[in-house]
């Protein structure tokens, strides 16, 4: 058997997600681990990473130091952009979490640096994986609702339960964290995905479900793609519901309804209307997991071994990034923008 690929993860809340789909990996070890608060934040499952058999480094160089051909960043945000730049320097290959990074000038410093190393990336937008949204998208690619007219999302989730982070550092005004960007990326790069690029956006945001958190906590956006499809996001770190991405695909031959929870997708086709003489939804079952970062993880490895290209690549979320930036513009110019291009 080939030598298994070291894997090193920076960041041990979500990176714990990402050591379990490590080791479940034939094709991966995990080799070193590095949490830059390993010892107060007590959130952290210290068993686990313990039970792990991987040295736990206690510096960002250590892990380096340690050779990982691989890297995944899951630390916040902010460091997203300086770790995987750091990683892609000394020789490794690197899965970064969303959003790539907090700004569209950072995610140009990290093209610049995956073209310079010629390493590896792939940003961690999940829900591609997520079993309800990849059917769909192979249903829309097949041409089972034929053009995609109309599209809208949203990522409603309610941050206060315990989501702040360590250190709170998605509520505080020193790191400035965009939340409807941070958590929004998610519903943004979904409507990316399946209905390409959008060519203007216009939103509106407010700050009343989340007033002690620093930002924006909701926003709508409408969307008009260069497909000539018409597009609405909404995207909330504070509703008072459980937490859904609910999507709903409207087509020139059926409608799509899909999310990343439910059990199933619905489809609605015209040719079926025509033959059953009423309009319907059928329900296609789906797997559900919480998190599909095991998915993500088998890819890139594919991905390593026969030398395709990364779906998800840097430029990919950068484009997801940028989205979101036009978004948090239009909120604030009270204007359409165009998302910036790369
Ligand atoms: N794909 C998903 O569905 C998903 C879900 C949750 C979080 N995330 C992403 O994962 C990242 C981490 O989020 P989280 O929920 O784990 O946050 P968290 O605050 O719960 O945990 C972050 C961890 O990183 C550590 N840390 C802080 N600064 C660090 C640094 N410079 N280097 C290494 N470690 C550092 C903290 O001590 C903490 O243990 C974020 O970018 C977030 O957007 C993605």
């Amino acid at each position: 058997m080939a030598a298994k690929f070291k894997v090193g993860i920076s960041g041990l809340r979500m990176g714990e997600s990402w050591a379990q789909a490590v080791m479940n990996n034939p094709d991966c070890e995990l080799s070193a681990v590095y949490d830059a608060f390993y010892k107060e934040n007590t959130s952290i499952n210290y068993r686990f990473f313990e039970n792990s058999g991987a040295a736990i480094v206690d510096s960002y160089a250590a892990l380096l130091a340690d050779k990982p051909d691989i890297v995944i960043v899951a630390s916040p945000d902010h460091f997203h952009a300086e770790q995987s730049i750091q990683a892609m320097e000394a020789g490794c290959d690197v899965i970064c979490e969303k959003p790539l990074t907090p700004t569209v000038a950072q995610c140009r410093e990290l093209i610049a640096a995956v073209q310079r190393t010629g390493r590896k990336f792939m940003t961690g937008q999940v829900c591609r994986f997520a079993p309800g949204f990849a059917l769909a998208k192979a249903l829309v690619e097949e041409g089972r609702i034929g053009r995609i007219a109309c599209i809208e999302t949203e990522y409603a989730h309610n941050y206060g339960l315990g989501s702040e982070g360590f250190q709170a550092w998605r509520k505080s005004a020193a790191v400035g964290r965009e939340n409807v960007l941070g958590g929004g990326c998610h519903a943004m790069d979904l409507l990316r995905w399946l209905a390409g690029e959008p060519e203007s956006v216009y939103a509106v945001g407010n700050h009343l479900l989340m007033p002690d958190w620093a930002t924006t906590d909701s926003c709508y956006a409408v969307l008009k793609f260069a497909s000539g499809a018409i597009g609405k996001l909404f995207a909330s770190c504070g509703t008072n519901a459980p937490y859904t991405m609910r999507t709903v695909i409207h087509g020139t031959e059926g409608t799509i309804v899909c999310d990343n929870t439910s059990d199933h997708i619905s489809l609605c086709e015209k040719k079926l209307q025509k033959i059953a003489g009423t309009m319907a939804f059928a329900r296609i079952p789906v797997g559900i997991k919480s998190h599909n970062v095991a998915n993500e993880l088998t890819d890139f490895v594919a991905r390593l071994k026969d030398g395709a290209p990364i779906a998800t690549d840097v430029f990919e979320g950068s484009r997801t990034v940028a989205l979101g930036e036009a978004i948090l513009t239009s909120i604030r110019t009270g204007l359409p923008e165009k998302p910036a291009t790369f």
